[in-house]
Order: C-alpha cells, then structure tokens, then sequence
C-alpha cells in the first residue's frame, strides 16, 4: 500500500502527463482501486474497446491485460495504445493457439469461428466472429442456425452460450480461466446458506456458472434472484437491484466499485481469492512511466491486424 501523499503526487503527475500527451486512461473493472479511481473510463471488455473508437485523445493508456491493448490498438491504427506492464497477459488467452485454431478449423471446414475477446490477434484473425461476455449470446444468435459453430476458448462461457440459445451444433474448445475456474460451485452454495436473501451475480467464465445455470432452471437457485452476467452488466444489475445483499461470482477487483456506487448495500465474494495477478500489475508508478517514457507501445502486424479486423468490428457493432 502506497502513502497518501505519495499517491497523491504521483496522481497529480498523471494528469499533468495525460495533459501533455492528449491521453485517456481506460480501465478494466478488476483494476486495482486506485486505478479505477483516475480511469476516464472504466468497465467490461466490450465497453472499453467502444470507448476507443469515441476518444478524440491521441494516446490510449490500457489499464487492463494484453489483449485488451490488442484489440484497441487495432481498432484504432493511427492511435498510440500503451500497455503499462507487458507482462499483464490472460491464462485464458493462452489455452488456444493460431496454430491449434488452424488445426481444429480443418477438422469442421465449414464451421464458423467465434473467439471470445481473450484470445490474442493471431487468434483473433483466425476467428470470423470475435465476442465479449456482454454479447456472446447475441453474436451466436447472429449467426443461421443451420451454420456449425467453433467457440473458444471459454468452456464454462460456451456452455453458457449454448443453453441459452439452445444450439446443438456448437463445438466448445476446453479453455478456462484459472481465476474463474476457481470460483466452485460449492463456495457459492455455501455463501448463499449464510445470505438467503442476496441476489447472486455469476460472470459467465466461472466454474459455478454451468451448475448455477442449471440449478437455476431446477429451481433450486432462485430464479429472479441469480444473474448471469459481464462485469459491467453486473455493476448496472447491482445499482438498479433493490436487493440489500449480493454475492459476486467473478474476480474480486469489482467490488470496490460496487460499494462506492451503492454505499449501502453489501457485496460479499462468492471466493474472496478469486483475484487476477495479471489485473493487479498495473499500478499508478507504471501508468506514469507509461505516459513519460512511452511505454509499452502495442502493435499488431499489419496483415494479421487487417485479418483480425472484420471479427472484432462485428464485436463492437453487435450487441
Ligand atoms: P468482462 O469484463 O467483459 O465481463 O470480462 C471479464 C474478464 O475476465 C476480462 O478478462
Ligand atoms: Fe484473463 Fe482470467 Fe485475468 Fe480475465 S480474470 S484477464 S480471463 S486471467
């Protein structure tokens, strides 16, 4: 933890930077609390690669992972997009591989491609179709019914994918994230016997959100009390809510700012260790450096960005 003065200062010299250099910060909802507290924009995946094609600023500082940066930098050619530490990557991102990909592709040749977010941009421009947790149903339901789907690399998101839209005809690839995965079902049961009355908010990635789904369709779970839900859906669910209590179901990171924008309600975590070690390496020493030293500059090759661009251009337009 850093003094309050030194916080102090070193935010006040992230402005001044941001100033100089005509910079927005984004951050991801699982950032650490000082960061979401200077973030121009904070939210879930979807919402922040949007927010990169409404800025007017000429450099874009990524508080998030590396793919986020990615896809920014390659919706956005003519920007300059900065990861603060390079070493903010995803464990999900890296369950598939372009070559992987290839391979699978040729045993379903007919079969199109839908990468969730967290893939990197080779991947991605493998991928006809490129989503988030907020539009994965809608991009799958896009597609004609009769279309063979291949949908990575979430499992526990694809299962999601396909109760809801109740399409046979979706292959899954085995990918998780180590944080979500963590979050198990009997760690939700066990909250829920102590706050009967919450409402449970699952994020599609975790290990719980099958069985969640499903013991919500058996009643077991209460049916107006469990969501399933992106980060940022969860945050617009929690205020509107007249809910007291809620139990969280995905990285812990978001509930500072489920209690600073509800004051009175209380947000208790399915799994008070289900925290991303990827999310919390951005810190505000790095997003000066990132600003004074220009660094870590993202990039993407131009033929890959080229081929990666239809999917995440029908990311942000669907949904
Ligand atoms: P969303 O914020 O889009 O729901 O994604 C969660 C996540 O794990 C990002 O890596
Ligand atoms: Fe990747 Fe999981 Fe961290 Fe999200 S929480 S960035 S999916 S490792």
């Amino acid at each position: 933890m850093i003094m309050t003065e030194t916080k102090n200062r070193l935010i006040e010299e992230i402005q001044e930077w941001k100033k100089k250099r005509n910079a927005i910060l984004l951050a991801h909802n699982y950032q650490l609390p000082e960061i979401q507290d200077i973030a121009d924009v904070l939210g879930d995946s979807l919402s922040l690669a949007r927010a990169t094609l409404d800025t007017s600023a000429d450099v874009i500082v990524f508080c998030g992972v590396h793919f986020m940066a990615e896809t920014s930098a390659m919706l956005n050619p003519e920007k300059t997009v900065l990861l603060p530490d390079l070493e903010a990557g995803c464990s999900l991102a890296d369950s598939i591989t372009a070559e992987q990909l290839r391979a699978w592709k040729a045993e379903h040749p007919d079969a199109v491609v839908v990468a969730y977010v967290n893939t990197t941009a080779e991947v991605k421009a493998e991928s006809d179709y490129c989503c988030t947790s907020s539009n994965a149903v809608d991009i799958v339901r896009s597609i004609p019914e009769d279309k063979e789907i291949l949908f990575l690399p979430d499992m526990f998101l694809g299962s999601f994918v396909k109760n809801q839209t109740g399409r046979e005809n979706i292959h899954i690839w085995m990918g998780e994230c180590h944080v979500h995965a963590g979050i198990a079902p009997y760690q939700v049961e066990e909250v829920l016997t102590k706050h009967p009355e919450a409402d449970l908010l699952v994020h599609p990635e975790c290990g719980c959100s099958t069985s969640s789904m499903y013991l919500k369709s058996e009643g077991v779970l209460p049916q107006d009390k469990t969501h399933i839900l992106s980060t940022g859906n969860m945050l617009t669910h929690s205020k509107n809510s007249s809910a007291e209590e809620f139990i969280v179901a995905t990285e812990v990171g978001i509930i500072h700012q489920m209690e600073k924008q509800n004051p009175t309600k209380r947000f208790i975590a399915a799994n008070p260790e289900a925290v991303c070690p990827f999310m919390k390496m951005i810190t505000l020493e790095k997003v000066l450096a990132a600003l004074k030293e220009n660094k870590h500059v993202i990039t993407v090759p131009k033929e890959i960005a080229e081929r990666a661009k239809l999917s995440i251009d029908r990311m942000v337009s669907i949904g």
